[in-house]
C-alpha cells in the first residue's frame, strides 16, 4: 500500500484547516433533467455511448483464463482476462450467425469459449480458434471472424471500457494513482449484488455527491460515524474526489498512514458518468450505475476487502459490514430516497431541484452532464474541467 497521494493529503489538509464554507449561491437543476425521455435518450447518445465507463473492479475477474458476461449497458458484453492476464471487453456475440456466445452472468473458467449453436470456438483474446467442419467454409479467413472488441483499459484496480473507439482513458490513469495508494488492484471481491432502482440514474449519483444527508437519511445507520457536512472535494477531469470527515480528532486527519487516515476520512470518488468508489476504514465499495430507462437504473454494488476471509469469524465480520452497507445504507436509505425523489419529480410539483452550498458536488456533476450534452469536442472538455480545482464545502469541524 502506497502513501497517500498529494491530492488525498490536500483534501485531508482542507478538512484539518476547517476552511470557511464555500458561499456558493443557491442554484437549480430542472426537474425535467430527471424525467424527460428526450433528455434520457440524448444522455445515452452523448455520454454513455461516448465516455469511458467503469465496468467492474479488477477483483471481479482476478484469474487469467476466465470470462464473465455483462448485460447492464444495453448490449451483451463479455469481459475476459486472457492467458496473459490482459482484461478485454468484447461484444458477447458469435461471428458465425450472431448467437449470444456465453450465456448467464457468472464467471466461466476456460481457455476457449464455445458457441452453443455450431460450436465455433474463440480464445479469450478474441481470436476464432476453431470451427467444426471447416471444410464447409473453404475460403473463410479466421482473422475476419474474431470477436468484436471494444476499447478496454485496466488501471488502478478498475476495468474501464467504451463503446466509442475514440474514447480517451487518460483520466482513468490519473485516478489510478490514488487507487494504488490504497491498493485497490490487490483487493478481493467479497460480495456483489445488482440493485434495480426505480429512479433516474443521476439521482443515484447525486446521493453520492453530497454529505448533507448523512445525519438525516442515515440517522439510524452510519450518521454516528461522521461529522455533519464536513467535506472537501476536488476534480480529476470530469470525475470528482471527495473527503468526508469521520468522527476523528484533528491529529488523525493529518495522519500519513492509511489505517489512521481511513479511520478519520471517508474518501469517495465519483467517476463520470456513473460509478462511485467509497473507501471505508477496512473495506471498499464500488457501485456501477447502468441506466435502463429514464426512471430506472441498475446499480451493481461490489464489496472489496484486502484478502479472502481466513476464518468464520472474519467472514462474519465482513458479512455484517456487507449487510449494513448494501442492505441498510444503500438499498434501505440512499436508493429509497432516490426512488422517492423520482416519484416526487415525476408528479410535476416542482419545476426544479434546489442546491445549497453543501451540494456543490451535485452542481458540478450536472454541469459536466450539460457540457457533454452540448459539446462534443474533447479538447474543449479538458479546458473547462481542469485537472485539479479545490472546492472546499464545509465550515470548521
Ligand atoms: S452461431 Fe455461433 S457457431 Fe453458429
Ligand atoms: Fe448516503
Amino acid at each position: 500500500m502506497n502513501a497517500p497521494t498529494e491530492g488525498q493529503r490536500a483534501l485531508a489538509a482542507a478538512l484539518t484547516r476547517g476552511v470557511d464554507a464555500d458561499r456558493a449561491p443557491i442554484t437549480h437543476v430542472k426537474a425535467s433533467a430527471y424525467t424527460s425521455l428526450e433528455r434520457f435518450t440524448a444522455e445515452q447518445a452523448a455520454i454513455f455511448q461516448r465516455a469511458p465507463l467503469v465496468l467492474a473492479p479488477s477483483a471481479l475477474l482476478p484469474n487469467p483464463g476466465s470470462a464473465i458476461p455483462h448485460d447492464g449497458f444495453g448490449k451483451p458484453l463479455l469481459l475476459t482476462r486472457d492467458a496473459q492476464g490482459v482484461a478485454r471487453v468484447f461484444l458477447n456475440v458469435c461471428q458465425h450467425r450472431g448467437t449470444r456466445l456465453v450465456e448467464g452472468c457468472e464467471t466461466v473458467k476456460a481457455n476457449r469459449l464455445v458457441c452453443p449453436y455450431h460450436a465455433w470456438s474463440y480464445t479469450l483474446d478474441g481470436r476464432l480458434a476453431g470451427l467444426p467442419r471447416a471444410d464447409a467454409f473453404p475460403e473463410l479467413n479466421r482473422a475476419d471472424y474474431a470477436l468484436r472488441p471494444l476499447p478496454t483499459h485496466e488501471a488502478g484496480g478498475l476495468i474501464w471500457f467504451a463503446f466509442d473507439a475514440a474514447a480517451d482513458f487518460a483520466h482513468a490513469d490519473a485516478l489510478a494513482q490514488d487507487f494504488a495508494a490504497f491498493d485497490l488492484a490487490g483487493q478481493y471481491c467479497f460480495r456483489r449484488r445488482m440493485h434495480r432502482v426505480a429512479a433516474n440514474w443521476k439521482l443515484v449519483m447525486d446521493a453520492f455527491l453530497e454529505s448533507y444527508h448523512i445525519q438525516r437519511l442515515h440517522a439510524e445507520t452510519i450518521a454516528g460515524f461522521f461529522h455533519d457536512g464536513v467535506s472537501a472535494a476536488d476534480r480529476i477531469g470530469p470525475h470528482q474526489r471527495s473527503a468526508v470527515g469521520r468522527t476523528a480528532s484533528l491529529a488523525e486527519l493529518a495522519a500519513q498512514d492509511w489505517p489512521t487516515l481511513r479511520g478519520a476520512i471517508t474518501y469517495t470518488y465519483q467517476m463520470f458518468p456513473g460509478a462511485v468508489l467509497a473507501v471505508s476504514p477496512d473495506y471498499i465499495n464500488l457501485m456501477v450505475l447502468m441506466p435502463q430507462a429514464v426512471d430506472q437504473v441498475l446499480v451493481e454494488n461490489f464489496m472489496l476487502i484486502p484478502a479472502p476471509p481466513a476464518s468464520e469469524k472474519a467472514r462474519d465480520h465482513w458479512e455484517r459490514s456487507w449487510h449494513l452497507l448494501d442492505e441498510g445504507v444503500f438499498a434501505g436509505e440512499d436508493f429509497r430516497a432516490c426512488e422517492l425523489g423520482q416519484q416526487g419529480l415525476a408528479a410535476g410539483a416542482v419545476e426544479h431541484v434546489t442546491l445549497g452550498s453543501l451540494e456543490q458536488g451535485v452542481r458540478h456533476f450536472h454541469d459536466v452532464v450539460e457540457a457533454w450534452l452540448t459539446r462534443a469536442d474533447a479538447s474543449e472538455k479538458s479546458a473547462v474541467f481542469p485537472f485539479r480545482q479545490a472546492a472546499v464545502q464545509n465550515s470548521a469541524l
